[in-house]
């Protein structure tokens, strides 16, 4: 079985503030990208990594890894990316080499993934499971609401039990055939926020395993404090 990942880093970041985008921000001195694939790298199942670069920018991300070099074992292609996640994965998929049988999509906003979430994903698809997801339960409760413009009340509708929640983080795994045809199948715009939704529509079962609390998503600027901590404790 050989297994790749894709790792969507084509967004833009907004939510961070002005300033590079999102993936090239540094965290301890390295591009968030850079740790972003060291963590796939650092599975000795992972042997080879697509990175989906902002469109206007594979050539500059391709000098940035370059400068930064992997062990041996792991390959690497950067591809140009598109206007949403959807297609930058898309794009990501068709840029895999033959051969591949197992494939992590891994956001580059997720840069400190420990090793041990990932190699639990690839054992789980690798156990037969067509998709495979890391979860967490939810610290906060979750309301529905009827959505109004910025600055007035929302109406809310519901709480779904919090117990039934589970918050989904990244590497997500994939049989590469189930990923690929989620991706042929399911249009665009239909509102999927993750790869698993995809695969969800095409009725294909969907399990999760531990997920970890390092493995947030680097979003707001808050969240680039908390990172900085974590690395700052492991480099301790
Ligand atoms: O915006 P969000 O944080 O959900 O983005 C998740 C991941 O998808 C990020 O790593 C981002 O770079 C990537 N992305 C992309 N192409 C886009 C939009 C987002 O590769 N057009």
């Amino acid at each position: 079985v050989r297994t790749a990942a894709v790792i969507p880093a084509a967004g833009r970041g907004v939510r961070l503030g002005p300033g590079t985008p999102k993936a090239l921000r540094t965290l301890g001195g390295t591009p968030m990208l850079v740790h972003a694939v060291r963590a796939m790298a650092a599975s000795r199942a992972v042997t080879h990594i697509v990175v989906v670069a902002p469109p206007d920018g594979p050539d500059e991300v391709r000098r940035l890894l370059d400068a930064h070099p992997l062990a041996d074992r792991t390959e690497l292609t950067v591809v140009p990316g598109g206007t949403t996640r959807q297609e930058s994965v898309r794009l990501g998929l068709a840029a895999l080499p033959d051969g591949i049988d197992v494939v992590l999509v891994h956001d580059a906003a997720r840069p400190l993934v420990p090793v041990e979430t990932v190699d639990a994903v690839i054992a789980a698809v690798r156990g037969g499971a067509p998709a495979v997801v890391p979860a967490l339960p939810l610290a906060d409760t979750v309301k529905q609401v009827e959505p109004r413009p910025q600055g007035t009340p929302e109406p809310v509708v519901g709480t779904p039990e919090r117990a039934l929640l589970r918050a989904v983080q990244t590497p997500q795994g994939f049989d590469l055939p189930t990923l690929r045809k989620a991706h042929e199948v399911v249009v665009e715009g239909e509102g999927a926020t993750d790869d698993a939704g995809l695969v969800e529509r095409l009725g294909e079962g969907v399990v999760l395993v531990p997920g970890h609390e390092e493995a947030f998503k680097v979003t707001r600027p808050l969240d680039l404090v908390l990172a900085e901590a974590v690395l700052a404790r492991r480099r301790a």
